[in-house]
């Protein structure tokens, strides 16, 4: 059963254009600003073994700050989303930096077998219906011993602080279940042995937010704890107190990544 309150990020994030994007958009570009965010994307950029003249394909690349890292890294840098909204933001934000982005379903990738060196997603496969297909779909268009990565956090490691436990954690039970796949981090290591990658490794990195603003843009926290506050009036209060000074959450990030065999 989904609990959480209508309209939230997790649902909104299946198909951006089907909703309204100013709430994705600052959600995107907060997770941006963070420089834990930023750690965790330098890492799995790293990781992609980058060298001038390859090509990199960014899956579900939402405003495209990813697709510039790559570029930055002097290969052809390629970026593709679902969403029209989010790539024309990709192509007027980027104008100019020589990144390609692509309206496109993961499922069904406009690319040749083996076109890129290495392929990427970030924190997508949490929303996407079959993630199996997309991992595959990934592995189809990555060339022989390309590195395949997936960053996605695991939501049963989602930790929201607060003095009352009890509506903590009941927050937490709602939130992680509006997620279609909120379990997928712990998922990926299978899904890309599935898809045909081997050498498979994984790495794990801490995302905490700290203060309220951050909190409530990555988590929604006021509006799960009003939802919720129908039936527990002590949400209310909660929530004053998570505001005055108690406003801490986190959840870990697992990169998994693998060569196309
Ligand atoms: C949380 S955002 C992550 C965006 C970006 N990777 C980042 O790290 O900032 C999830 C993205 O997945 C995209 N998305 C969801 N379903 C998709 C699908 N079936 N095919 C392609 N993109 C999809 C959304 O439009 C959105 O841009």
């Amino acid at each position: 059963m989904n609990d959480a309150a209508p309209d939230s990020l997790a649902v909104g994030f299946r198909d951006v254009d089907a909703t309204a994007p100013d709430k994705i958009i600052r959600c995107l570009d907060c997770l941006q600003a963070m420089a834990v965010g930023r750690a965790y994307k330098a890492r799995a950029l790293d990781l992609l073994g980058l060298e001038p003249g390859a090509s990199a394909l960014d899956v579900a690349c939402g405003l495209g700050d990813d697709v510039v890292r790559m570029k930055a890294r002097g290969v052809r840098a390629v970026g593709v989303d679902r969403s029209r909204t989010l790539i024309a933001a990709a192509q007027s934000r980027h104008a100019g930096s020589g990144c390609e982005f692509v309206v496109a379903d993961a499922a069904d990738l406009p690319f040749a077998d083996g076109s890129f060196d290495a392929v990427r997603i970030d924190r997508s496969l949490q929303h996407i219906t079959d993630p199996g297909r997309i991992v595959r779909e990934m592995a189809r268009v990555a060339g022989r011993g390309s590195v395949v990565l997936c960053a996605e956090p695991d939501w049963g490691t989602f930790l929201l602080g607060g003095r009352h436990c009890a509506v903590s954690e009941r927050i937490q039970h709602d939130w992680i279940r509006t997620f279609q796949n909120p379990w997928i981090g712990r998922e990926l290591s299978g899904l890309l042995a599935d898809a045909g990658v081997v050498d498979i490794r994984q790495d794990a990195v801490w995302l905490p937010t700290h203060g309220f603003a951050e909190s409530d843009l990555l988590f929604e926290v006021d509006a799960n704890a009003r939802h919720l506050s129908a039936e527990l009036p002590e949400a209310l209060s909660w929530l004053e107190a998570y505001r005055r000074g108690e406003a801490y959450a986190g959840v870990l990030m697992l990169i998994c990544w693998g060569r196309k065999h």
